[in-house]
């Protein structure tokens, strides 16, 4: 049967036949614009996904698609450069599977970049929005259909999803990367049409602070499996209708280039502190 457990585990042995059963500590996830990260890594294995049983293909435009393997600041890492998305036809359930097959590697905690719009008008492009609350009111949930409880329970508690140590550290880690950084709600909209002003206004009075298409689906994976997760939203833009001008991919692109080189410093910095943090 198609998303049972063993379809992930398949997915996960061809992996570590691949790498010798390299064992990631933390999982990688990077956004739209935000794969050089994975350049800072002294890689030990790079697999594309399209030799692996079971996995995804990525469709999106700068999403390489491919799992790396090696270690940054001497923590053992997994980093996905290139994610998936439902706007390119992947159902909510199979979006499931790239999470669970990095838990099966043994990652212990999970942490995602996003590229996202400015609804809270306080916040600018190339600032950095910790995740600590999402809305999600379009589309499925990627837990519906038969739950397999090898990964976790069929109803489960999100109110601490974004695992509040995780942001701390990561707030501590912030000033020293030249990062402003700001703690709000992520509203998921499908994409992969922009927003439209009414739709932004909307999200504002509901509570979002910035708007993007990816980081749930990943995010309530990781909550099911009861696994650490930190996500960052980096702002590339100012969401629909908050400044008197189209949205373009290649602003969003050239927001995501700027930042790159604080982006690095700081996810730098919080995966030596998380090394600190496991060797006391
Ligand atoms: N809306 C949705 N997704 C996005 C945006 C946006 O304004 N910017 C970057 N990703």
């Amino acid at each position: 049967m198609k998303f049972d457990f063993e379809y992930f585990k398949t997915a996960a042995d061809y992996i570590n036949d691949r790498t010798g059963g390299f064992v990631p500590k933390t999982g990688l996830i990077l956004g739209s614009g935000l794969s050089g990260l994975a350049g800072l890594m002294e890689v030990v294995c790079q697999i594309p996904y399209q030799d692996i049983p079971n996995f995804l293909v990525s469709t999106a435009p700068g999403h390489a698609g491919r799992l790396i393997f090696g270690y940054l600041e001497g923590r053992p890492l997994v980093c996905m450069s290139g994610r998936f998305h439902s706007y390119e036809g992947y159902s909510y359930e199979e979006l499931v599977t790239p999470v669970r097959v990095l838990k099966l590697l043994g990652i212990e905690e999970l942490i995602t970049t996003n590229a996202a719009g400015a609804i809270n008008e306080t916040y600018r492009p190339g600032e950095v929005m910790l995740v600590k609350d999402h809305i999600k009111f379009n589309g499925d949930s990627p837990l519906r259909g038969p739950n397999i409880a090898d990964f976790g329970p069929r109803f489960f508690d999100v109110t601490d999803m974004y695992t509040k140590k995780l942001r701390q550290l990561a707030k501590e880690c912030a000033p020293k990367a030249g990062v402003t950084l700001h703690e709000g709600v992520y509203f998921f909209m499908t994409g992969p049409q922009f927003e439209t002003p009414a739709e932004i206004r909307a999200c504002r009075l509901l509570g979002g602070d910035a708007v993007g298409m990816s980081n749930v689906t990943e995010a309530l994976t990781a909550a099911h499996m009861g696994l650490p997760l930190l996500a960052m939203s980096l702002i590339t833009n100012m969401a629909a209708g908050v400044l008197d001008q189209p949205l373009t991919t290649e602003e969003v692109n050239r927001a995501g280039e700027e930042a790159a080189p604080r982006m690095e410093a700081f996810m730098r910095a919080i995966i030596r502190a998380l090394e600190a943090r496991d060797n006391g």
